[in-house]
């Protein structure tokens, strides 16, 4: 069973893609993707040993062994064939560490879940011009964000953008909006604890503002 945020992130994944988890630890993920036959092959990657033990370990017990091939390796393996790369459940440093080392232009589709910082994430898509292809909100005890990009696609977002997110912004779903609240009202505590409100914060908070008609 996929907590909520993996399970949101595993929506996300295109039906039959092959699939390389980066920095998978447990491997659930993958193991769904090819179990509900999402997925007819997929790929755990992790740089560190002790959690690609547990990944091979849940491989083993699901008998998934010839579809899910566990991988050491620090960042994205080039050497692997796939059409699209999760990152989740990481810091949005370390996940521009993996983007930058990578030639992007290998997959299909990159999903991203970064536990802060999605802005900046959204910045970077940016900055080189990508598009970006899906994006969800999910509450599992924290609002997640999940961003899609194509680095076959171009895109260009401004910070406003950046911040509520190109797509999200759009769509306006329930959890979103309820995320944006929670935004605000961390604003205004803040607000009410300084002399003076930071130009910042004061421009994010008037977006919210503003999408939030209030
Ligand atoms: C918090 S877990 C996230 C697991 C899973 N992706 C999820 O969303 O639940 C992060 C995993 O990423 C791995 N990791 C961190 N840096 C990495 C890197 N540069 N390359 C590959 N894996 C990495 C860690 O060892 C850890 O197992």
């Amino acid at each position: 069973m996929l907590t909520k945020r993996l399970a949101a992130i595993y929506e996300l994944v295109e039906e039959n893609s092959v699939v390389y988890d980066v920095g998978s630890d447990h491997a659930f993920l993958p193991c769904a993707l090819v179990k509900n036959k999402k997925c007819p092959h997929a790929f755990a990657g992790d740089n560190k040993k002790g959690p690609l033990e547990n990944a091979k370990k849940n491989i083993r017990a699901q008998g998934l062994e010839d579809q899910i091939e566990a991988i050491l390796y620090d960042g994205i393996d080039e050497r692997i064939e796939a059409d699209t790369i999760v990152l989740s459940g990481l810091g949005y440093y370390t996940v521009e560490k993996i983007l930058d080392r990578a030639d992007l232009k290998k997959y299909k589709e990159i999903i991203v879940q970064v536990n802060q910082d999605v802005m900046k994430l959204r910045k970077y898509i940016s900055d080189h011009g990508y598009a970006i292809t899906k994006e969800k909100v999910v509450y599992d005890g924290f609002y997640y964000e999940i961003v899609a990009f194509s680095a076959h696609l171009k895109g260009h977002y401004s910070l406003k953008e950046c911040y509520l997110g190109p797509l999200l912004m759009k769509e306006k779903d329930v959890v979103y909006l309820d995320s944006l609240r929670q935004k605000k009202k961390i604003l205004e505590d803040i607000f009410a604890k300084v002399a003076v409100k930071d130009s910042v914060r004061l421009t994010y908070y008037e977006w919210l503002k503003e999408i939030l008609g209030q």
